[in-house]
């Protein structure tokens, strides 16, 4: 597995491999490296020859108030894991590789990021668009993998290569989940096991709406009613827990099956989790 810091690098390898005919799958990971990142590299190495990976913590998508600093980190485990996945090439850049010091450009999509976790987070997607745009132009993928469990991170992605052209196929892989439900996360490793354990009341109360879907429930106030008192019973705040479309994320009052999605962000002593599911 070749690792690269230098963006004009990876470029330079990545048009080779193009030159080469090979078709090049790019992950995006902020490392820390979790079965729900190598799920990605599988799904990515199922459809193309060459895989690339990034482990970048993007300082652009954290506001002052956030976890950058804290951020966890584990290169040499991450580095281990890519290779035993397959992954062709890893991108571990420092910030001054990514970002000249006075760096002025920025992508933003207006629409799909504004609410859910745009509300609480209003400089995180131009952040996340930015870094993926600047990752999408050094590696040239054909195809880029994204995990559902950011469901709006991935809508939001989508919209941005269908806006500006992107000759790329965005996949959205299934969450990978714990055994007993909890949706896997970096940020997990911050839960006391106290926290952890009322913390399955998120994913329990989506699979229950999921439950009364299957069983007939089309009303998005009643399965919202339901999470909300689930969670909160269990001592977490939610931010939101909403039906949703899952193209345009335009809040739903009838569950559409087949084109609905819940999303839901919950807080509780200064944590915040977020997970959904598609109906
Ligand atoms: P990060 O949080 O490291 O996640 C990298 C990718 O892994 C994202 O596409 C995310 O949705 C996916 N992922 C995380 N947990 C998952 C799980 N339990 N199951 C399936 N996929 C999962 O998301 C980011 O980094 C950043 O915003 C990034 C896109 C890299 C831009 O900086």
């Amino acid at each position: 597995m070749q690792t690269f810091t230098s963006p004009t690098e990876l470029h330079a390898w990545c048009m080779e491999q193009k030159r080469l005919g090979r078709v090049i799958g790019l992950v995006p990971t902020m490392g820390y490296l979790h079965e729900g990142h190598l799920s990605l590299i599988r799904e990515a190495r199922k459809r193309c020859d060459t895989v690339v990976v990034s482990i970048f913590v993007n300082p652009t998508q954290f506001a002052p108030n956030e976890d950058y600093d804290a951020y966890p980190h584990k290169e040499a485990d991450d580095l281990a894991l890519c290779q035993a996945e397959g992954a062709a090439a890893c991108f571990l850049p420092q910030p001054g590789d990514m970002y000249p010091q006075d760096a002025s450009t920025w992508v933003e999509e207006t629409r799909l990021s504004k609410g859910y976790c745009g509300a609480q987070r209003p400089i995180h997607f131009r952040g996340v668009c930015t870094v993926v745009a600047k990752l999408f132009n050094i590696v040239a993928p054909d195809v880029a993998v994204f995990g559902q469990k950011d469901f709006q991170q991935v809508a939001v992605i989508r919209r941005m290569v269908r806006d500006l052209n992107f000759p790329i196929e965005i996949v959205r892989a299934p969450i990978v989940r714990d055994s007993d439900g909890l949706a896997k996360s970096s940020r997990n490793t911050y839960l006391t096991p106290e926290q952890r354990a009322t913390a399955l009341s998120l994913s329990r109360s989506l699979f229950a709406a999921k439950a009364a879907v299957d069983a007939g429930e089309r009303s998005a106030e009643v399965l919202e009613t339901a999470i909300r008192q689930t969670v909160t019973a269990a001592g977490w705040a939610p931010d939101y827990a909403t039906v949703v479309d899952a193209e345009t994320l335009v809040p739903l009052q009838q569950v559409a099956p087949g084109a609905s999605a819940i999303l839901l962000a919950c807080r509780k002593d200064g944590l915040r989790l977020i997970d959904n599911i598609l109906l």
